[in-house]
């Protein structure tokens, strides 16, 4: 017996239903705010994470699947999403439209972590991107269509963590801050610290390790260091989610764990969920384009895990169903499997969700099957009936029945399920 590799999960028809539905306000909203959907490859030259996520982060140290094919290039599963739509957009030139280019995606993302409830190793995210604005009108919108989200599904309780961590040109310097800080502690961090300390310090606000969180506890707050341009741009995007009614807590060591952002980084954070696990999160990343070798390009965007978030709303019982409840049932006696197939046909092409017994049992238990299904009606195909042209409707739900003319079924059913369709 095989059963699925650890991290993965089938999800089955009922819970897919939950995605469906959870997708589906994603794609509405997504249309509402004018983003076209990109569907990217899911691996990718490994070198893409490398310069777009950055060497010295967990992500590309130590979560990717990375494989060599049989022409013996380096492939790698994507991780995330941003570095692929980036990747996508210069390779379709996508900056000679009128800017900015606004891209949403759903998909599978992979990482090695250790799996727990919310976390997983092929885990799904919807996340949207927007290209060639500099605008933090740009960053609110992102963040209020992620807002919109929650709210859509019916999921409080979030909050909006933000912070900048300014740009190449304000950043050196506090860099060199957080390097005083740590040295003299940085016997007490753990390995991985010690070794990014002169590399990478920013990782350091953002090591998940209990005693490396407590000793960063007291960090200089990157504000003191913002440019005039950054410390501009952040008090606009403050300015601006709060006329949008949008409450936020600003919190100086949010860093992020991937190394392209610049300015504004943002995460949101669930109350069910341990203090680690974000439902999203994301930010501005003004370098990307050119790191990935194209010209300058602003860009912002979140990405949100959607495995976790229905997790949460599990927790509340609120996830919602996409609508594919059978409708119909068709059962036909011996003899008239053919015509009870015939009819679910035309049943469907009137607009209806309908199940058809093969035939393969007796009346009684197609009837007991038929109740199971939870459909409300069953049409019941029997020989002398259908001799006078007729067929029995039953009602599932209150019991009773009736008999109906067979070329009434149709727009009666449609009738009683409220279905346009059968006005077709
Ligand atoms: P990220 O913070 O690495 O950002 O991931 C975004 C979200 O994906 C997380 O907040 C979390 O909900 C979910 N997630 C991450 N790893 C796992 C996992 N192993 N299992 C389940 N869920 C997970 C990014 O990926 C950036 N690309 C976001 C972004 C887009 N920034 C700008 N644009």
């Amino acid at each position: 017996m095989f059963s699925s590799p650890r991290g993965t999960a089938d999800i089955l028809p009922e819970e897919a239903r939950e995605w469906q539905w959870m997708e589906g306000i994603a794609r509405d909203l997504c249309a509402r705010y004018g983003y076209g959907e990109i569907r990217t490859p899911l691996f990718e030259h490994t070198e893409l994470f490398h310069r777009g996520v950055g060497n010295a982060t967990d992500i590309v140290e130590k979560e990717m699947y990375t494989f060599v094919d049989r022409s013996g290039r380096s492939l790698t599963l994507r991780p995330e999403g941003t570095a692929p739509v980036g990747r996508a957009y210069l390779e379709h030139h996508l900056n000679a439209l009128a800017q900015p280019v606004k891209l949403y995606y759903v998909g599978s993302m992979f990482r090695y972590e250790r799996p727990q409830a919310g976390r997983m190793r092929e885990f799904h995210q919807f996340g949207v991107e927007v290209f060639g604005s500099a605008s933090p009108l740009a960053d609110v919108e992102v963040i209020t269509l992620a807002h919109s989200f929650y709210e859509a599904l019916g999921s409080r309780d979030t909050l909006i963590a933000l912070n900048s961590i300014g740009c190449p040109q304000c950043r050196p310097r506090y860099l060199e801050a957080l390097q005083e800080y740590y040295r003299p502690k940085i016997g007490g961090f753990c390995a991985n610290c010690q070794r990014r300390l002169e590399r990478n310090p920013l990782r350091l606000l953002d090591c998940k390790e209990e005693q490396c969180r407590r000793l960063s506890q007291d960090v200089p707050p990157i504000y003191d260091y913002l440019c005039s341009g950054c410390r501009a741009h952040f008090q606009q995007v403050q300015e601006l989610l709060a006329a949008s009614g949008l409450a936020f807590q600003l919190q100086p060591r949010l860093v992020r764990g991937l190394d392209y952002y610049t300015r504004t980084v943002f995460e949101f954070i669930h109350s069910a969920l341990g203090a680690q696990d974000a439902l999203g999160g994301g930010g501005r990343y003004d370098g990307l384009i050119e790191d990935l070798g194209g010209p300058p390009v602003p860009g912002v965007g979140f990405a949100m895990g959607l495995d976790r978030l229905l997790v949460v709303l599990r927790q509340s019982g609120r996830p919602g169903k996409a609508e594919t409840d059978p409708q119909v049932c068709v059962l036909a006696f011996s003899g008239l499997e053919k015509e009870g197939f015939l009819l679910a046909r035309q049943l469907r092409a009137a607009g209806l969700r309908v199940l058809q017994d093969f035939g393969e049992r007796g009346l009684k238990a197609q009837m007991k099957w038929a109740g199971r299904t939870g459909a409300p009606w069953a049409v019941l195909l029997g020989p002398d009936e259908w001799q006078q042209q007729k067929v029995i409707l039953r009602d599932l739900t209150a019991g009773g029945q009736e008999e109906v003319a067979r070329e009434q079924i149709v727009p009666e059913l449609c009738r009683r399920l409220g279905s346009a369709a059968g006005e077709r």
